[in-house]
């Protein structure tokens, strides 16, 4: 929420660095830039730069805490500092280090449809692998395998909810994790957005004229302080088409795992 960017090195006055009061904790491909952008219009957010990867990657969390709170943006006493890294929500260390530096953070976790997700999660690796001129493989090679779904796919593995979600309920209740549904945040982010308010305990700011819809990009976009933004170019790309069997067959195997996660968090969504 703070709108300038100071043109020195001077911190403003009045502000400070403090480790974050939330954290976006993914899913990877969930719509976790989406919703720290749009959380990021409220004037009582305060959000991170960059994904910081402190929790989940061994090298950084080595270099400790006042490191990572040397990464936190500046930020006004009433302010909140969140910071979002998709890959915490699938590690098996990020849960209990985070509850070790505050057992009281308020977690989000925005998921959507587990096919929807792999294919999205395909797509990134296809284009990250194009721009660095790495081979790359058609979708089908990567997701069946002898015939049958390749179910050792890291991005199949990564839509397992359940599986996940019970790392951190072993060290957070359900009530410090907020699941904001990605697949309504595509089509209507206000409500989404008026959800993660009232679970901040934020007052209420973001309005509907904060979005508007771009016909050229297909997706949301978010107009505050009187500037009009899309996400970048690699968020809301197009997906390749998926043989119907093969969708049949992550449907299949996404259901009971789908139905475990949603007796888990107490709420169903109208996943495959
Ligand atoms: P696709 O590019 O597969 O459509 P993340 O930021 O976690 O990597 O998530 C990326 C996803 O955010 C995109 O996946 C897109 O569907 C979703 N998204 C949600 N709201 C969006 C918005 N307003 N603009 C662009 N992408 C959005």
């Amino acid at each position: 929420g703070n709108e300038t960017v100071s043109p020195s090195l001077v911190p403003p006055p009045g502000t400070s660095k403090r480790t974050p009061h939330s954290i976006i904790i993914g899913v990877r491909k969930g719509g976790t830039r989406a919703l720290l952008e749009m959380l990021d219009i409220h004037p009582g957010v305060a959000a991170a730069a960059t994904e910081v990867h402190f929790f989940d990657w061994d090298e950084n969390y080595a270099k400790g805490l006042e490191w990572y709170r040397r990464l936190m943006p500046y930020s006004y006493p009433y302010q909140i500092t969140i910071e979002k890294t998709p890959g915490y929500f699938t590690s098996p260390l990020a849960p209990a280090r985070i509850h070790a530096m505050n057992s009281s953070i308020r977690l989000l976790l925005i998921l959507r449809d587990p096919t929807e997700r792999v294919i999205s999660d395909y797509t990134q690796v296809y284009f990250n692998r194009l721009e660095n001129h790495k081979p790359v493989q058609a979708i089908e090679d990567v997701l069946v395998r002898n015939g049958g779904l390749n179910t050792r796919y890291k991005a199949i593995q990564r839509s397992l909810y359940d599986v996940h979600v019970k790392n951190w309920l072993l060290h957070f209740p359900l009530d410090q994790i907020h699941i904001v549904d990605g697949d309504t945040l595509i089509r209507d982010p206000l409500p989404e957005l008026q959800r993660v308010e009232r679970f901040l305990e934020l007052p209420p700011r973001i309005v509907a004229s904060n979005f508007y819809f771009n016909q050229t990009k297909g997706f949301y976009c978010i107009r505050s302080d009187g500037r009009e933004r899309c996400l970048h170019e690699s968020k809301g790309r197009p997906h390749p088409p998926v043989n119907s069997s093969v969708l049949q067959q992550l449907h299949s195997y996404f259901r009971q795992h789908n139905r475990n996660f949603y007796r888990l968090v107490g709420r169903t969504f109208d996943w495959h």
